[in-house]
Order: C-alpha cells, then sequence, then structure tokens
C-alpha cells in the first residue's frame, strides 16, 4: 500500500512529545511491513537537513486565503532511506524557536500555519499516477488534510481513491479557532454546520476530522472507550458516539532501538533483564549527575509534559509527605508556568531529596529512565502514554493511574493476591492525593522486598510493546478503509457494524 502520513512532529526531527515518537517509528514499521510511506512534516527551523537528507527539491503555489503562498518542497529520507520525507517550508509560519508556541503561549496564527501546511501537502503530493492508497493524519494539527481531501479535492482525479485514517492522541487538544477566522481555512460554509466543523461558536478542527475521516482511530481500547464519555470527550463525546462503529484504540509500540538499556549511547553503563547491575550504576551517575547525595535509597522518576492532564497538581500535592520519607525524587519536565514555581518551591525546600530539571532534554530522559528505581504517572487521562513503556523496559517499576493506556498496559500489583504473578506495576483509580500517596507507599514497601521488587522489575522487562504488532493492526485498518464500499462512505457514515475497540486490541 501506498500510505502518506501527515504529522506535526516525528523523531528525530522535531518532538515535543509522544505523538513524535509515534509518527516517527510507525511509519519505519509499514516500510518493514513491505508498504511504501512518505511523512509529511512542517518544516521546522530546528530541524536539522542532515537527520533526513533533506534538500530542496521545489518551490510551488499553494492557494492560500483567496491567493496563494509560495512554499518551499524539501525531501529526504529516514531510517536508511525505508520511508520518504517531505517537507513543506514556509519560514515566516514554520522558521520559529517552537512548534506551536513558545513560552507556554500558542503561536496566534496556529489556524494559519496548519491550513497551509495540510494544503501544501495535498498540493505537494497530489499524483495522478500512483496516488496513495490512505491519508493517515494525526491530531488537530493535521485534521484539515482529511477535510480538505472530503471537500475540496473530493472530485480530483488525482485523489479519487484515497481513504482517510484519522488517529486521536489526544481529544483534549482540539484546535479551536474564533469562529471569524474561518474564512482562513478554505472551506465553504457548508462546513461550518454543528454536525461538522462548528463547535460552540467555534470553529474545531479535530471535530473536522472526526466527521470526515472514513475510519477514526485513538491509542488505546481504553481510551477509544473512555471518549465516548463526558467525562473523558471533552465535549466530542456525543460525535465520537455517532462515529463508533469507525473507531478503534491500537496500543502504540515503542523503538525497542532507541530505548534498549541495553546499548542506548544516553547511558553512563548498560544492563539486561539477565544482569541488571548496569542499573544501579545508572542510578549513581544520575544521583551524582542532579547532585543528589550518593545513598541506596528508593530513587523515584517524573518525566512528563506539566500539564493539567499528567496529574503534576497531585505530583506538587503529595511531594511534602513523600519527601519526609528517606527517598529521593528526579523530575525532568516542562509546561505550565504554575507547575514550574511549585517545583522550584519544592526543590528549594527539600534539596537534599529533589532534583527538578525544568525543559526538555532527552537524553536526559533516557538517563531518568534508566537510572530512577519507579517512575509516576498519575494522569488524570492518558491516550496511551509512552513514559510507562520506557519504564517497563528499564527495569523502572511505574507508579501509574488506571486509565486509559496506562490501564491497558500496566498491570497491578494487588497486594495478597495472585496478581503478583503478573503484576508489572502500581496502579490507582481515583485521581486523589491520598490514594495516590497510598499506592506509592505500597510500591515502596515492596521495594524494601528486594526479590519480590526484582521479580516486578524484571517482569516488566520482558514485556513486549514492539511496534510490530501495532503496525500491523494499522495495516489491517488502512486495508478495511480501502474495503468500504464508496456508497457508504458518502450516504451512510455510520453503517460499518464492527465495534472492534475494547478487549481486541489491547496489548
Ligand atoms: P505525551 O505525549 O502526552 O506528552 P507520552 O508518555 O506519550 O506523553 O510521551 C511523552 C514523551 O515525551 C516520552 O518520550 C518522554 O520521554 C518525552 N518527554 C516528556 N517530557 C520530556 C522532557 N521534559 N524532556 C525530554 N523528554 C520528555
Ligand atoms: C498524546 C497522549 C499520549 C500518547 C501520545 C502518543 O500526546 O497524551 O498518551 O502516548 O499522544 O500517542
Amino acid at each position: 500500500m501506498r500510505i502518506l502520513m501527515l504529522a506535526s512532529e516525528a523523531v528525530p526531527l522535531a518532538k515535543t512529545g509522544g505523538l513524535a515518537d509515534v509518527a516517527g517509528a510507525l511509519p519505519v514499521e509499514l516500510a518493514r511491513l513491505g508498504h511504501e510511506v512518505q511523512l509529511a512534516l512542517p518544516r521546522y527551523a530546528g530541524i536539522e537537513p542532515q537527520a533526513a537528507d533533506l534538500r530542496q527539491t521545489a518551490t510551488m503555489a499553494v492557494p492560500f486565503r483567496g491567493g496563494s503562498v509560495r512554499v518551499g518542497i524539501e525531501t529526504g529520507t529516514l531510517e536508511n532511506k525505508a520511508v520518504s520525507l517531505i517537507c513543506i517550508r514556509y519560514d515566516p509560519f514554520f522558521g520559529r524557536g517552537g512548534l506551536y508556541g513558545e513560552e507556554g503561549r500558542d503561536y496566534p496564527d496556529n489556524l494559519e500555519r496548519f491550513v497551509l501546511f495540510c494544503r501544501a501537502v495535498l498540493e505537494a503530493c497530489r499524483r495522478r499516477d500512483q496516488p496513495p492508497d490512505v491519508l493517515h493524519a494525526h491530531d488537530w494539527q493535521t485534521a484539515l488534510a482529511v477535510v480538505y481531501l472530503k471537500t475540496l479535492y473530493r472530485t480530483d482525479p488525482a485523489w479519487a481513491k484515497t481513504r482517510a485514517l484519522f488517529t486521536i492522541h489526544n481529544v483534549g487538544y482540539q484546535g479551536h479557532f474564533p469562529v471569524t477566522s474561518y474564512e482562513i481555512t478554505g472551506l465553504p460554509r457548508s462546513e461550518y454546520t454543528p454536525a461538522k466543523m462548528e463547535f460552540y461558536g467555534k470553529v474545531n478542527l479535530l471535530k473536522g476530522g472526526l466527521v470526515h475521516a472514513d475510519l477514526l482511530n485513538t491509542v488505546s481500547p481504553t481510551y477509544a472507550r473512555e471518549i465516548q464519555t463526558s467525562e473523558f470527550g471533552y465535549g466530542l463525546e456525543g460525535v465520537l458516539q455517532g462515529r463508533k462503529d469507525r473507531l478503534f484504540g491500537v496500543i502504540n509500540g515503542i523503538d525497542t532501538k532507541v530505548w534498549d538499556p541495553a546499548t542506548d549511547p544516553h547511558l553512563p553503563a548498560h544492563y539486561s533483564p539477565e544482569d541488571l547491575s548496569g542499573k544501579k550504576a545508572c542510578k549513581q551517575a544520575l544521583q551524582r549527575e542532579m547532585k543528589l547525595p550518593s545513598r541506596d535509597v528508593p530513587l523515584i522518576g517524573l518525566i512528563s509534559r506539566l500539564a493539567f492532564q499528567k496529574g503534576i497538581d497531585l505530583i506538587v500535592d503529595i511531594l511534602p509527605k513523600l519527601l519526609e520519607l528517606d527517598v529521593q525524587m528526579v523530575v525532568l519536565g516542562s509546561g505550565e508556568p504554575q507547575y514550574h514555581a511549585d517545583l522550584t518551591d519544592l526543590r528549594a525546600r527539600y534539596s537534599d531529596k529533589l532534583a527538578v530539571h525544568l525543559g526538555f532534554h532527552d537524553p536526559l530522559a533516557h538517563r531518568i529512565e534508566a537510572g530512577a528505581d519507579l517512575m509516576l504517572m498519575p494522569s488524570r487521562y492518558e491516550p496511551c502514554g509512552l513514559t510507562q513503556l520506557y519504564s517497563l523496559r528499564y527495569g523502572t517499576v511505574p507508579v501509574v493511574r488506571r486509565t486509559g493506556g496506562l490501564a491497558d498496559t500496566v498491570v497491578p500489583y494487588l497486594p495478597a493476591s495472585s496478581s503478583q504473578e503478573t503484576a508489572t506495576g502500581f496502579t490507582f483509580v481515583l485521581p486523589g492525593p491520598e490514594v495516590f500517596l497510598s499506592t506509592v507507599l505500597l510500591a515502596l514497601q515492596v521495594y524494601r522486598d528486594k526479590e519480590e521488587w526484582l521479580r516486578l522489575v524484571r517482569r516488566g522487562m520482558q514485556q513486549d510493546f514492539s511496534w510490530q504488532r501495532s503496525a500491523k493492526q494499522y495495516v489491517e485498518l488502512y486495508e478495511r478503509t480501502l474495503a468500504l464500499k464508496t456508497e457508504s462512505l458518502h450516504h451512510s457514515p455510520y453503517s460499518f457494524h464492527r465495534p472492534w475497540f475494547g478487549g481486541r486490541w489491547t496489548a
């Protein structure tokens, strides 16, 4: 199959979160399965051309705001030419310090930026001879590509056969813009209705993708169910319920080459489930790097966007009590200014126990995954979560809230039950500080039983979250989009009765 994948970030070129890990690794795995994949990204200033052999191969005029804009088309390849890359270069929009904003504030022209990106990709990849079979878009930033495919380009012979899969990585980020900016999308008025892109008086890009895609998926079966409820749907639960027969859950994989404690170039020592001695060396090196006393105490990690979604307020809440104990904690994160301030205060109060690095630092993320004993993820919601998957692979036991992908990937340790034979971490349900703290305390108690802890660590390290299985599920979804009858696509979008999400695709 020919797959055109659009994303707003992808490793190794641009990253703010897990989307980049997915958009970087999935195309490579699809190529390995024999498919032809082209990945489209905006050409951000921070992208290093040599990382993908990028060079400008053309310029082209792209329809934009009633006129046109000339953009550069840069092409390159990833992973030994397995995946071809196309970047849209327009420096006034993408030649900036951030991907979506700076200093915690979104760029005010994000609508213009992603309208231009989506439109330019459709213009640049228009091939009558070999059109893509499937256009696969991710999140609100690229949702418009799906909308354009099904509206402006619907009668274009170059795109007539291309089907669309839309992946929701986070329904909490929808791309809302004021109605007064609707004309920037270049779409007809008929798209701005409550059944389509209108959302409480605003333009909602994510909703456009949800309504128009042939099939939808999100990044775990549990989250696929959760977003159909008002607690998790962020107002789109009705739309998602309406399309539930076309909504699937595919758990993310991880790049087991980039995240491998046996070879990771960011680590001072290496280890495997058979020989964990290197993990100890990683812990000691992390204590030195983060200027914590070199002591044999439980080292707790947190690597996170500092956002409400991630339950950072719960962390801030329990830290004073937790740090009364003989433990250490290392925090790596960036995000909302209030959490930066809270964590800076706490560090000043507990400087011999708490180390905080505010900012984005990928090598340090690897070293914390390796050096910590426990990893905290008390997320309010978590579509999939990759941090806990890396933790499992690095023998760092996750303590997570039982939601979304966390519920699908961490098997809870329940005291006095046979679950201990399958457990890989600790989980709690209610998003409150008391339960969270008592779950961390339970983990610390088990930590003291060295043999039990070692079993837990090894079991986690032996879990298989490689991309292979998930990439095959994506291929099945692509095949399903191709099998859909044209009439059903156009006239009866809800007639595909296969309630697939749920148990079937759990990891
Ligand atoms: P989300 O995409 O919601 O932020 P995920 O758990 O799916 O959550 O992915 C987070 C990814 O971003 C992981 O690869 C994690 O290592 C990385 N990450 C998060 N914060 C930082 C940071 N401050 N520095 C480096 N890497 C980070
Ligand atoms: C989003 C979600 C996260 C998920 C990632 C990749 O950022 O918040 O849970 O792992 O996308 O799918």
